[in-house]
């Protein structure tokens, strides 16, 4: 099955809003596969934002991503990727449409409470960057989102 690494970031950690935001994948059917709270290093924040090292706000971005706990977790399902970024909503939550976790919970670009991978390989790559393949649940029988 198809996956993804989402992350809430400082601002949704400190806020509280691990629970609310792991309940909206859980309802959609999306399988949690992977989730911990981590102190991201510095060489682990630059590696992630890694194709961002030439824009403006790249020292910002490094500084507020290290600057508390984040939650990294992976997800499962089937179009992962296109599903969980609809959840999301646009990376500018003044853009993001009410109802999606940015639309709802954000209002500035660079602290919009969460990250999610915008394909499937980037998601490899960063998955990599924060989980070891011990940390990975395996279900031997996925649930059905049609069920409950
Ligand atoms: S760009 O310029 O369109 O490629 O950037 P974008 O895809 O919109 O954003 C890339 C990530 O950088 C974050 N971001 C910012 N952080 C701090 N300050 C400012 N001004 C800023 N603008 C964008 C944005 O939230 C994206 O982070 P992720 O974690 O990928 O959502």
């Amino acid at each position: 099955m198809e996956r993804t690494f989402l992350m809430i970031k400082p601002d949704g950690v400190q806020r509280g809003l691990i629970g609310k935001v792991i309940q909206r994948f859980e309802e959609k059917g999306l399988q949690l596969v992977a989730a911990k709270l981590v102190q991201i290093t510095m060489a682990q924040a630059a590696a992630h934002y890694e194709e961002h090292r030439d824009k403006p706000f790249f020292g910002e971005l490094l500084e507020y991503i290290t600057s508390g706990p984040s939650f990294a977790m992976i997800w499962a399902g089937e179009e992962i990727i296109q599903v969980t970024r609809a959840i999301n909503g646009k990376t500018n939550p003044v853009e993001a449409a009410p109802g999606t976790i940015r639309g709802d919970y954000a209002l500035r670009k660079g602290v919009n409470v969460i990250h999610g991978s915008d394909c499937l390989e980037s998601a490899e790559k960063e998955i990599a960057n924060f989980f070891t393949h011990e940390e990975l649940a395996c279900f031997l029988y996925p649930a059905d989102p049609k069920e409950g």
